[in-house]
């Protein structure tokens, strides 16, 4: 799966615009925070359903891009001092500490836009055909918006500094990362063309993969170091975050991670091509370190 990185990186370069322009302060900003070394996980599993539903992966790059946009976007506001007020991203300054919280704001704007850009352009729509890429921007802004990933940003935000039941955490992480994953994977099988039951299972796997991935990003934010993760350790705590670690501990979260791992690989029935690497892709989410 992670062959897909490089492609994925010169694929998002090619959507910034040459030479010099009146906007460069944003374009750069957005260039520093898309440049920045990420894992890309959601841009990947894109291109693993399409190809799995039987589509080359060149014509859902957009899409991939799309979702990899979207999330840059999140992380740029998530870092911003009026929400986790954190200066590391990805092993550098975040996009504030350099170049302001109004341009920061602003390139996270910027990239929103550009997802849909790149779903709705000529070459992606007559690549996909009109309606899938239709289907997959609609996945894409249903499951990033207000009932979806800024939906659960504001639980989080609500439920600082005071104590709360797990089910309103799951909640939130469900929301505010698995809904993001879940539109990953989707899209890839939407672009493909695939039906209905292959759409669901893909977000049945990627609701289980999503929400271990918060688990085990709620998890390193306690037992990982600054260095390997590239992003402050402690936030959660310094912050009085409510997460499945600061409720249920270690020992919980990890069964909890490898249930939802076993459950992710089950889904994954639902398709008669080669799953081995979405197999090994959700085994190897659930054994991150950073
Ligand atoms: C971080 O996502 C934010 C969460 C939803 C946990 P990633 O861990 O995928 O961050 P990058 O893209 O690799 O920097
Ligand atoms: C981030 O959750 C979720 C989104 C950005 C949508 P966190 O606040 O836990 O992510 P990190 O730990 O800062 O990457
Ligand atoms: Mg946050
Ligand atoms: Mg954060
Ligand atoms: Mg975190």
């Amino acid at each position: 799966m992670m062959d897909y990185v490089k492609e994925i990186e010169a694929a998002l370069a090619r959507y910034l615009p040459q030479g010099k322009r009146e906007e460069q302060q944003l374009i750069d900003a957005v260039r520093y925070s898309l440049n920045l070394p990420g894992k890309r996980v959601r841009p990947s599993l894109t291109l693993a359903f399409a190809r799995l539903c039987g589509t080359e992966p060149k014509v859902a790059m957009p899409f991939a891009c799309a979702v990899e946009m979207v999330h840059t976007y999140s992380l740029i506001h998530d870092d911003l001092p009026c929400m986790d007020d954190d200066d590391f991203r990805r092993g550098q300054p975040s996009n504030h500490k350099v170049y302001g919280e109004d341009i920061a704001l602003l390139a996270g704007d910027a990239l929103q836009s550009m997802a849909y850009a790149a779903m709705l352009g000529e070459e992606a729509v007559a690549a996909a055909g009109a309606d899938r890429a239709a289907l997959a921007a609609r996945i894409l802004a249903e499951k990033s918006g207000l009932l979806g990933m800024v939906g659960g940003q504001v639980i989080d935000l609500s439920m600082e500094h005071r104590q709360v039941g797990i089910k309103l955490v799951r909640l939130m992480e469900e929301k505010k990362t698995a809904n993001l994953i879940e539109a990953a994977c989707m899209m890839g099988c939407a672009v493909a063309g695939a039906p209905q039951e292959q759409l669901d299972a893909a977000e049945r796997y990627a609701h289980a993969i999503g929400l271990a991935f918060q688990i085990m990003d709620d998890i390193l934010d306690v037992t990982s170091t600054a260095e390997e993760l590239g992003k402050p350790i402690g936030s959660d705590i310094d912050n009085e975050k409510n997460t499945y670690m600061s409720l249920l501990g270690l020992r919980r979260c990890r069964e909890l991670v490898d249930a939802l791992t076993e459950e992710a690989i089950r889904a994954l029935d639902a398709f008669d091509g080669d799953t081995s690497d979405l197999k090994a892709f959700a085994v190897a989410l659930a054994n991150r370190r950073k």
